[in-house]
């Protein structure tokens, strides 16, 4: 088996014409059926994740809730596909929900996040029906007075907490839970501000169901995640005692990470959850509080391994002394990963899969920027332009943080399953990037 396989869909394979498969569909005939840069999901890979997670979770004692983290790849057929599968969606802004909505996603399924919610944000929010609104800062709370005033049923909420734990992510910037964060209430706060909420009769629209907590993303150790709900379980408690207050939810977030590279260790979620799971028993029992209802939040973990970037190589170039670029139709403005927080790809070429791998190259992106590298070293056979590329686990945070550099067009997505090809999103058309100009017909 290639040595990079593990890293694509759980249904690829190389065929014995050296192409990479999905299940029954040729990479290469996708990327020729649909032009590239391509974006492939196996619907397959995506369900098991599902699966793996739900299974996990039953284990729980108590009452526990799948959601996806929509921020890692959102659009009406994944929605709709989350929906099928009892997954709850966390979503982030007034556009989520309405992605979301219009694929017919349950509003009370949902919970919002943000450190920064607008007031429209807040309002789509409440309109919806939106399950839960995760507070983040004391500003927010004060808007949700106001937007609440005059409600005959109270919105729940819950408190986001920084609780000062750091994980081991790869980079600064998928660095969540620590005391210097943008996001949450410090722990130290929390407290003072969940009573306010319990006490202050100002507050009576707003019912404070749970805590929540979200450490990183890209992680692979659970004990960080324990010390995190036991830091939230001692706050829990105080507010029993003194406010009679029950934890009805804890959300412990997501951040679960999923190997990209060959030399990455396997990181499966089902003994995180089940860490987790064991953690949040075994510390109520501690605290002699009920079981909350467990609700956790992946993102990257349920879709990254599903989702395949097809682009075809344009151009290559040796420099004397120096490396080999190997350019490609795709780069920075559908995968900002790698400039943003150095993210570590591999690839293979799709056509040429059984080949040996005999030549290390650089992999470029065609945008006006020496940071366009998508992949820094990468062994490939000696591609040639017409060349199909394939850069596994490109399911997450690469198009929902895309953009439309130099007027890059957007790409197209395709869902495969073992009924076919079904094209979820069209590529961007030329018309698309003056679609809100004024004067533009
Ligand atoms: C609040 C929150 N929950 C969940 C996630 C999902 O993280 P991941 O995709 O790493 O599972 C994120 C992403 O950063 C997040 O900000």
């Amino acid at each position: 088996m290639h040595r990079k396989l593990s890293l694509f869909p759980l249904n690829s394979s190389v065929n014995a014409s050296g192409r990479l498969m999905f299940g029954k569909h040729s990479a290469v005939h996708l990327a020729r059926l649909f032009g590239t840069p391509l974006y492939v999901y196996d619907i397959g890979t995506i369900r098991h994740n599902i699966k793996v997670y739900q299974a996990s979770l039953q284990k729980y004692a108590g009452e526990a809730q799948l959601t996806y983290a929509s921020k890692a790849f959102l659009c009406l057929a994944l929605a709709r596909l989350m929906t099928e599968e009892n997954v709850g969606l966390d979503v982030s802004s007034a556009g989520e929900i309405f992605i979301a909505e219009r694929a017919g996603a349950p509003a009370a399924n949902m919970h919002l996040h943000g450190n920064n919610k607008s007031w429209r944000d807040l309002e789509a929010a409440l309109q919806a029906g939106v399950g839960r609104f995760v507070v983040d800062n004391p500003t927010e709370l004060e808007r949700l007075v106001q937007l609440t005033a005059g409600r005959p049923q109270p919105v729940d909420i819950w408190l986001r907490v920084t609780p000062d734990v750091r994980v081991e992510t790869h980079h600064r910037f998928t660095v969540t839970g620590t005391a210097d964060s943008k996001f949450g209430l410090p722990l130290a706060q929390v407290e003072t501000v969940a009573a306010q909420i319990l006490t202050d009769p100002r507050f009576e629209t707003l019912r404070l169901t749970g805590l929540h907590v979200h450490l990183g993303s890209h992680f692979h150790d659970v004990e960080p995640v324990a010390v995190a709900i036991e830091r939230l379980l001692v706050v829990a408690n105080s507010l029993r005692e003194k406010y009679g207050w029950h934890l009805a939810e804890l959300c412990p977030g997501g951040g679960w990470g999923v190997p990209y590279h060959p030399t990455d260790p396997p990181m499966p979620p089902a003994p995180f959850v089940t860490g987790l799971v064991a953690a949040v028993e075994q510390l109520c029992a501690a605290n002699r509080l009920p079981l909350p209802k467990l609700i956790l939040e992946p993102g990257r973990s349920l879709v990254a391994q599903a989702g395949v970037a097809l682009y075809t190589v344009g151009s290559r170039k040796t420099i004397p002394n120096g490396r080999t670029y190997v350019s490609v139709d795709g780069g920075l403005a559908d995968n900002p990963r790698p400039a943003l927080y150095q993210a570590r790809y591999t690839a293979l070429l799709a056509n040429r899969a059984a080949e040996p791998e005999t030549e290390t190259v650089a992999v470029a992106g065609p945008f006006c920027e020496s940071g366009d590298i998508l992949i820094d070293e990468v062994q490939l056979p000696p591609a040639q332009p017409g060349d199909v590329l394939a850069a596994p686990v490109a399911g997450a945070y690469q198009l929902s943080m895309g953009s439309n550099y130099n007027a890059a067009l957007r790409p197209a997505v395709v869902f495969l399953d073992e009924n076919g090809v079904k094209l979820v999103q069209r590529r961007e058309t030329v018309e698309d990037l003056i679609r809100r100009d004024v004067g533009s017909n």
